[in-house]
């Protein structure tokens, strides 16, 4: 049974393990990289933390009983405080296609359904295949908006996005 908790200070060096993990097991699924994040000092994982649990944001782990398993955050468009960014979607190797994924998703959409926002909106890679179908089977699609990959000119972003109105 998967369980989620937010993230908040009290989980920081839980948080900043996965996070570096998800950086070095799938360096093409993130726009930031191993290389950067490394580098941070445990003040400034503190300092994610206490702003991924602030008003307007929202994070999760995923727990398989005591083992960390998943990861996902989440916040709102400044410009447009209807629309919420999912970021640093991640799922350790030896727990995927098990369903951790959808319930991370799910922790979100709960959440954005409470602040009755208008959609959910990421980008993910042209070569994250496997990312494509699994957010399409959560009913995101893409809106025809691409970007170039920062850390590689060879790859472009796809924006998906998830109506949450119906
Ligand atoms: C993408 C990711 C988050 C999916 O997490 P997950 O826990 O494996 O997903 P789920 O088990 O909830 O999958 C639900 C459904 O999505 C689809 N799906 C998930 N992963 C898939 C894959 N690799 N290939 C094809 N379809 C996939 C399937 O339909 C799956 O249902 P099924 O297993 O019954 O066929 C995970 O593979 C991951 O962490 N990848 C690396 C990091 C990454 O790419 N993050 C996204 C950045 S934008």
């Amino acid at each position: 049974m998967i369980g989620l908790e937010r993230i908040t200070h009290g989980n920081t060096l839980v948080f900043k393990m996965i996070r570096l993990r998800a950086l070095q097991n799938d360096p093409t699924a993130f726009g930031s990289t191993y290389a950067k994040e490394s580098q941070l000092s445990d003040a400034e994982w503190l300092e994610r933390s206490l702003r991924w649990s602030s008003e307007g944001f929202i994070a999760y782990l995923a727990f398989d009983k005591e083992n960390v398993c998943g990861l996902v955050a989440c916040y709102i468009d400044e410009q447009d405080c209807q629309q919420a960014h999912v970021i640093s979607m991640w799922v350790d190797p030896g727990y995927r296609r098990a369903g951790v994924g959808t319930t991370l998703i799910g922790g979100l959409k709960a959440w954005a359904f409470d602040r009755h926002l208008r959609e959910l909106v990421l980008m993910v890679t042209h070569v994250n295949t496997g990312a494509i179908s699994f957010y399409e089977r959560l009913g995101f699609r893409k809106s025809g908006k691409t970007e170039p990959y920062p850390n590689d000119q060879a790859i472009t972003e796809y924006e998906m996005l998830l109506p949450l109105s119906s």
